[in-house]
């Protein structure tokens, strides 16, 4: 069992496999002059993999993939095949934004992939075009029909902004009334690639939470799985269930139980960090698995005790990165 500095069992590792994504929502990345990643910068697959195993055999249990946008990686059906097939992973998931996602759902099932977290800001096609800067709402539904039709666990993602998407919300929250799906809003965090961000968040998930239950008053509390990310909720008579992440207000650090592994190769020991470990160039020196293995158990032994403890040891003032470069 691998354990950090503070006593939290860590078992679950999220691998961002590339920088680049089809959609530019605007919280996570500028519309235009992204520089990305050349594909000698990105872990390739080879390493990946050993890396994925090797965190396998210290006591991961559950692998997210994300980007980016996962599937805009060319190769990636055949990384994920051969990923599944390691002894000891319990749990491979995916999080994607579904523009690519529905004729993969098949094969994505085949390998046995049981569930997917979507990102779904909108249901309103001139929003999703102003939030994403692309006009794809029709493939990311047609990616979530996909999904619920080969009988795997859905998540929707929302990412709540003042301005944008508020109306949306509820309409969203009507979703989980016939679809078996988890309809999740996210305090949006200051990952946009750019400089602004509020200096106190209006749409946290107080006020996220009120404006569901002024309209749903009857809602219910769930019991949230251990290392739950989200504050979980069920509407009497619907069939799917709603969650609040507060994922700017940081309230579930202290069950925290995740690596990142951006695409250059970083591992990450908490979103809000700075840096981090170099495992590209540490793997690239063709180390034995002890030197790897102590390199990742280094980091663990090593974690800030929260997100704010993570943002004030940050060197530079502000967050100035995008949320793909990191992996959300
Ligand atoms: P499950 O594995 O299904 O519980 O999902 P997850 O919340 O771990 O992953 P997902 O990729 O769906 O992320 C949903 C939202 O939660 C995104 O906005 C993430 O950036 C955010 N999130 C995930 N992990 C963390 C974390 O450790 N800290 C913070 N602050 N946000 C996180
Ligand atoms: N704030 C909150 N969530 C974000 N995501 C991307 N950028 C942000 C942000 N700035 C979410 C996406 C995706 C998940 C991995 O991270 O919606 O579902
Ligand atoms: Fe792409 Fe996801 Fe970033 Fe949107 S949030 S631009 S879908 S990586």
């Amino acid at each position: 069992m691998l354990t950090d500095n503070h006593g939290r069992h860590i078992n679950y590792l999220r691998l961002a496999v590339t920088d680049r994504c089809n959609l530019r929502c605007f919280y996570c990345m500028p519309e235009k002059g992204n520089v990305w990643l050349e594909r000698k910068d990105l872990l390739s697959f080879e390493e990946m993999l050993r890396l994925c195993r090797l965190a396998v055999t210290m006591g991961i249990e559950k692998i997210r993939i994300t980007g980016g946008e996962p599937f805009v990686r060319k190769g990636i059906m055949a990384f994920l095949t051969d990923l599944s097939n390691t002894k000891g992973l319990n749990e491979l998931t995916i999080t994607t934004n579904g523009v690519l996602t529905a004729p993969l759902v098949p094969e994505l099932k085949k390998i046995g992939i049981k569930s997917v977290n979507l990102s779904l800001d909108t249901l309103d096609r001139d929003r999703f075009l102003a939030i994403t800067h692309r006009d794809e709402l029709a493939n990311v539904l047609a990616t979530m029909e996909a999904l619920l039709r080969h009988g795997l666990e859905v998540k929707l993602n929302a990412v709540v902004m003042e301005g944008q998407n508020i109306q949306d919300i509820l309409p969203l929250v009507q979703l989980t009334k016939n679809n078996k799906v988890t309809v999740r809003f996210i305090e949006e965090m200051p990952f946009n690639g750019g400089e602004t961000h509020y200096p106190t968040l209006n749409w946290d998930h107080k006020k996220i939470y009120d404006t569901i239950h002024g309209a749903y008053p009857g809602i219910e509390k769930l019991s949230d799985p251990e290392y739950s990310t989200s504050y979980n909720y069920h509407i009497p008579g619907h069939t799917g269930n709603v969650g609040i992440i507060a994922a700017f207000t940081r309230s579930f650090c202290g069950t925290c139980n995740r690596l990142r592994i951006t695409p250059q190769g970083i591992l990450k020991t908490c979103l809000y960090q700075g840096g981090g470990t170099d495992i590209r160039q540490i793997i690239r020196q063709k180390p034995d698995n002890d030197t790897l293995r102590q390199a990742l158990l280094t980091a663990i032994s090593h974690r800030a005790k929260d997100g704010y403890e993570a943002e004030r040891n940050r060197l530079a003032g502000g967050i100035h990165e995008s949320m793909a470069t990191i992996g959300g």
